[in-house]
This record gives C-alpha cells, structure tokens and sequence, in this order.
C-alpha cells in the first residue's frame, strides 16, 4: 500500500427508502476525499438491487440509472485469497476489479443492517464502517435496546411485538400497549430509517392505524412512551477506543423528526454545538460511546438522545452510518470538534484497513 495510491471503491444507492439519501452523502465523499492518497472508483447499486460500475453519485441524482448495458454490471467474486469486482458481460474493469477498500454508503436495509457487511466479510475485503453484528444490532431497534439495556443504559419505556401476533390478538396488544406506555405513543417499524413507518399516537384508534402501518414495514414492530425533550445527537468516531464528538441539536421543523421534517425543505435545523451544561455533555460523550460498543459497532455511529428539562437523558437509536454530506449532523459534529470533512473520510477509511487487520489475527481454526 506505500507505493500505489490506495484504491477505494465508494459503493451507493441501494435498494432502500433512502437510496437518495446514499447518492447525497456519496456525491459529497466523492467530492472530499483526498485524491494524493486515495484513487476512487465507484459503484451505484439501483433501487432492484443491481450493481453498475463506474456511475457517479452526481449524475444519477440528476439522471437516475441509465439503461442495461451502458454502465458494467458488476458483481463481487467471493474468493477470499482474490477479491475482485467482475463485469457479468465479460468488459475488462480498470485494475482488473481489484480494490484495497470498500466504503458503503448506503443507509438503511441491504446497506446498513449488516446484510452486505456480511457479502464482505465472505469475500475477506476491508470496508469501512461496523461489521455484521454492529451493523444488524444498529438497524433492529427492539435487539439494540436490548443491547443498551445490557450496558444499563437509559431508555423510554417499550414494548415489542411481532406482526403476527399482533393481528392474531389486536384487542389485547392495544390493551397490553394502553396499560404499559400510554399515550401519547410512539410506533415503530423494527428495522428501518428516516422515521419511515413511524406515527406518534395520540389515542386509540391512532394507534391502530399506527400499528397496520409500521406492520407494513416491518414483521416486528416497537411501541415507546413520548419523551418530552430536546433532541441531541452526539457523533462517535474509532473502533475499540472510540471517541466522542460535541453534541448537536436537532430543531424539528414538525411535531417529531419525521421524514418530511427531516428531507423537505421546512425549516428543521441544527444547533452546534447544542448549548448544555458541561455535566451533561461529559454524560452525554460517555454514554455515547457505551452505546457504540454495546452493539459491537466499529469505524461511525451517530448517537441520538432526548434531553429534558430537567437534563435527564434518554438514549433513543445508535445509527451506524449516519447521513454523511457535507452538512449533514455526523460530519459537522466532527468539524465542530475538530476534524474536517475530508479528514473524517481518511480516518474512516483508516479505521475500516484497522478493523480488518484486527480480524486477520483471529484464528478462525485450530489447525
Ligand atoms: N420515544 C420517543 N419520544 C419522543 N419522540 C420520539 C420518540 N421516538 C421517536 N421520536 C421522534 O421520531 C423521530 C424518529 O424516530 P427514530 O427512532 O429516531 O427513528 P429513525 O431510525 O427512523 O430515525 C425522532 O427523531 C423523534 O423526533
Ligand atoms: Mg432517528
């Protein structure tokens, strides 16, 4: 690695809801990140899942996809001793498809919920970013919270419940959920992000609307009390001694953070730093870091809280590849704290070679 730049391969789009929102933080690495160090290549997943070599985040947010044929279609060879991209009509790839690194951008299912870390832990490719279980333990909001829980972290109130129990029984969830949290309530698909599925209820017949909709989403669905707050997130950077950032504020422009609040231009805003005590802050940083490594996550996460009045903190989701443009909360946190946004690639990219190295000393068998 000293003589040849490093080949990095930044992979985007994706099958998700927030496929947009993967072309976004893409175009803005691709923009940033430091070319005397880093050769890029780029590969656009579409919304079916198909992977294209050679797309720019840029113009297919202008154009979408072009049509079969134009881009390579490429696929992973899983062959641990010889990693490589191929095209599947036989083109030749520059460098023969071979990489030093991968670094997905894409957030959400098959991106960010440890499906594709998986692909590449099969194939023995560094990536940048959690492994499988830092990354499925981040996406499933009910087994994080049983992770936090196991650190002793603090949470609101929440009940779980699959779908199909749920439609076998709905009087005595909707009683069980009444008796429990209360209202108002907040429904939410397990496994998803950008507050897609998510309702808050603010009685009976909401709730039920809330739950058909979060079942839509998801086979597993979390009911939690409304925590009356702030909402501040704190970025967290490393792998096994990872370090905190200065906590930001988020400004809904609606009654919570939902997708239109958080996507359409209505006037949500953020505040960095967020004006706190300085105990809250140092809380804030340790928890935050508690919170990375009870999920097992490596490389990023952005840690998001509630704060109330009386600066009582709630811990409410890790995301473990959070929005990632330039003026997106995880890099502007870092920026706050110290590190510019093409620093912040080098140091992800760094930390992904770490992890790996890491890994490589394990014995995976006694022979
Ligand atoms: N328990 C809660 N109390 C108050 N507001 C909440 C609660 N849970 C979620 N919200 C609101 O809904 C938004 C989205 O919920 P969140 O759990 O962060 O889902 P996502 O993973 O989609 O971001 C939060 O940013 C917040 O505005
Ligand atoms: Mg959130």
């Amino acid at each position: 690695m000293e003589n040849h730049k490093i080949r990095v391969i930044l992979l985007f789009g994706g099958r998700s809801g927030e496929h947009e929102v993967s072309l976004n933080s893409a175009q803005s690495i691709f923009k940033a990140i430091d070319r005397s160090r880093f050769d890029v290549e780029t590969i656009g997943i579409n919304k079916q899942g198909q992977w294209f070599w050679g797309l720019l985040p840029q113009t297919l947010l202008k154009e979408g996809f072009p049509e079969t044929g134009e881009a390579p279609q490429v696929t992973l060879v899983v062959d641990p001793s010889n990693p490589r991209f191929i095209a599947l009509d036989g083109r030749p790839l520059p460098n023969d498809g071979k990489f030093d690194l991968i670094f997905p951008v894409l957030h959400g299912p098959y991106g960010e919920d440890g499906t594709l870390q998986g692909l590449l832990e099969m194939a023995n490719v560094p990536y940048a970013g959690s492994g499988v279980l830092g990354s499925s333990l981040g996406m499933d909001k009910d087994r994080m919270k049983a992770a936090f829980l196991d650190k002793k972290l603090p949470l609101a109130r929440f009940v779980t419940l699959l779908r199909s129990d749920y439609f076998n029984h709905p009087d005595n969830w909707v009683a069980d959920i009444e008796a429990k949290i209360g209202y108002p309530c907040f429904v939410k698909p397990a496994n998803l992000g950008s507050s897609v599925g998510i309702s808050k209820a603010h009685d009976r017949s909401e709730l039920i609307q809330a739950l058909k909709l979060a079942a839509d989403y998801d086979r597993k669905i979390v009911v939690e009390e409304n925590i009356v707050g702030r909402e501040i997130e704190v970025a967290v950077l490393g792998n096994d001694q990872p370090k905190a950032s200065l906590p930001g504020e988020i400004l809904p422009a609606e009654e919570f953070y939902s997708y239109e609040a958080k996507y359409s231009d209505i006037g949500s805003s953020l505040k960095i730093p967020a004006p706190l005590p300085q105990f809250v802050i140092d809380q804030l940083q340790k928890m935050a870091r508690e919170a990375f490594l009870a999920v097992d996550a490596s490389g990023l996460s952005r840690v998001d809280f509630f704060v109330t009045e009386k600066n009582e903190i709630v811990l409410n989701e890790i995301n473990t590849l959070p929005g990632f443009t330039e003026i997106s909360m995880y890099p502007k946190l870092w920026e706050a704290t110290g590190i510019p946004y093409s620093k912040l690639i080098d140091h992800l990219i760094d930390l992904g070679f770490e992890r790996y190295q890491e890994k490589q000393k394990s014995r995976i068998s006694r022979d």
